[in-house]
């Protein structure tokens, strides 16, 4: 299966010549794919491996090949000329179009291409697929700012005249260009401007940031347009992806951040009870609403004081809630807690400013390094915290869709 391309290009490489054969895709899973396919391909790039070898010239494209391990043989295409160009189709090829403006024309026969009449012609813009097929007459014309992927499948030779270094190159950076503007612009909609009005959190009082934070999550809980269009930005915004985690206690997307950097929005998912009962404070005072599942939360009183490292020994149990969907509550940086959540609960949360340089757990009670979650990057060591990669954010937005919580 593929994990660059979107799903559904398989399912247009392969459709038979079966006139009773339709590829069965909802046009539902055929959008949302723009910021995430431009994503992976600006971190393929980022590798520095693809140079002007196997790219070439033809069609009206710079094709600069994208080796994709176990995906069909993939080009970017940039534009090399005005006007339409013809195209023969040697193999069943699918078109992703990622930026500007292209015509397509279909034809009957040759003649008909040779003096431009077509039987069949559709303008696409981005975040549009087509499939063509074997032998089929057409040619495309695209805009100079135009951007394309095309994949072909089988594995066929294009023919076409080889790219110079300079040519490679000078497409290379016009198509990374445009993937860096797609994976910034293609889910920046219309955050709510409500969120920009929430006034600064970067206060002492605990109520107040109770009183206000709980406002925004009751809010926010209520509107899964806003939710879905956070959570569809974590991709794309600057740094929403690196503050995502996945932790030895869940996995959390960092939804918002205030312009004034008073507080964070997170959506926290995927509890590991087993290690949830380790008695923690945190760095910073938090308010947290659930939105499903619920857990039993147990707020400890320190009895070595209020600072530094603990442990189990220096705890007792001070107020004990069972948290369910529509629960929220406040806590200080001071405080220790045990949350162990139920398997599928999810959570929204706020915190507020660092108070203290670093958090605390009780060390008798710290679950084993072979719990943490592995490290993302093959052979490094396991880490208590770390960025969530691509796939895990995917993951995670399969598992909110799933469950409803985000459209
Ligand atoms: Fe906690």
């Amino acid at each position: 299966m593929t994990t660059v391309l979107p799903a559904f290009v398989q399912q247009l490489l392969v459709q038979s010549k079966n006139p009773a054969e339709v590829p069965q895709i909802d046009p539902s899973h055929a959008e949302g794919w723009l910021g995430i396919l431009a994503s992976k391909l600006l971190s393929i790039f980022d590798t520095g491996t693809y140079r002007a070898g196997g790219s070439f010239l033809a069609h009206g494209y710079a094709h600069l090949l994208i080796e994709l391990p176990d995906e069909p043989t993939t080009y970017l295409r940039v534009p090399a000329q005005a006007g339409l160009a013809p195209w023969p189709v040697l193999a069943t090829s699918v078109v992703l179009t990622i930026a500007g403006a292209m015509e397509l024309e279909m034809y009957q026969e040759v003649a008909n291409s040779l003096v431009l009449q077509p039987h069949y012609a559709r303008a696409f813009g981005p975040e549009q697929v087509f499939a063509v097929h074997r032998d089929t007459f057409c040619g495309t014309r695209s805009s100079v700012d135009a951007l394309n992927l095309l994949t072909i499948a089988p594995p066929t030779e294009l023919g076409g005249s080889p790219l110079t270094g300079d040519e490679y190159a000078s497409a290379a950076h016009r198509a990374r260009e445009i993937l860096d503007q797609c994976r910034g612009e293609a889910f920046v909609k219309n955050t709510a401007p409500w969120l920009m009005q929430v006034p600064c959190l970067d206060m002492p009082d605990l109520t107040y940031v109770q009183h206000v934070s709980l406002s925004i999550l009751d809010r926010l809980s209520a509107d899964r347009n806003l939710l879905t269009t956070l959570v569809d930005e974590v991709l794309t915004l600057p740094g929403r992806l690196a503050a995502s985690r996945v932790t030895l206690l869940l996995n959390r997307l960092s939804l918002w951040e205030a312009p004034d950097h008073s507080f964070e929005i997170r959506l926290n998912m995927n509890p590991r009870p087993e290690n949830q009962l380790v008695p923690h404070d945190h760095c910073y005072a938090f308010a947290t609403h659930v939105l499903t599942g619920g857990y039993v939360h147990v707020v400890r009183r320190r009895t070595d004081g209020w600072e530094g490292p603990f442990t189990g020994a220096d705890l007792q149990p001070a107020i004990v809630t069972v948290e369910r969907p529509g629960s929220a509550y406040a806590l200080d940086h001071s405080v220790v807690h045990q949350a162990v959540m139920a398997p599928h609960t999810v959570t929204l949360f706020i915190r507020g400013p660092r108070r203290k340089a670093s958090s605390h757990a009780a060390e008798d009670l710290m679950p084993p390094e072979q719990s943490w979650p592995e490290a993302a990057v093959p052979g490094n060591q396991p880490a208590q915290s770390r960025s969530a990669t691509v796939d895990e954010y995917l993951m995670m937005r399969r598992y909110l869709r799933e469950r409803r919580i985000i459209n």
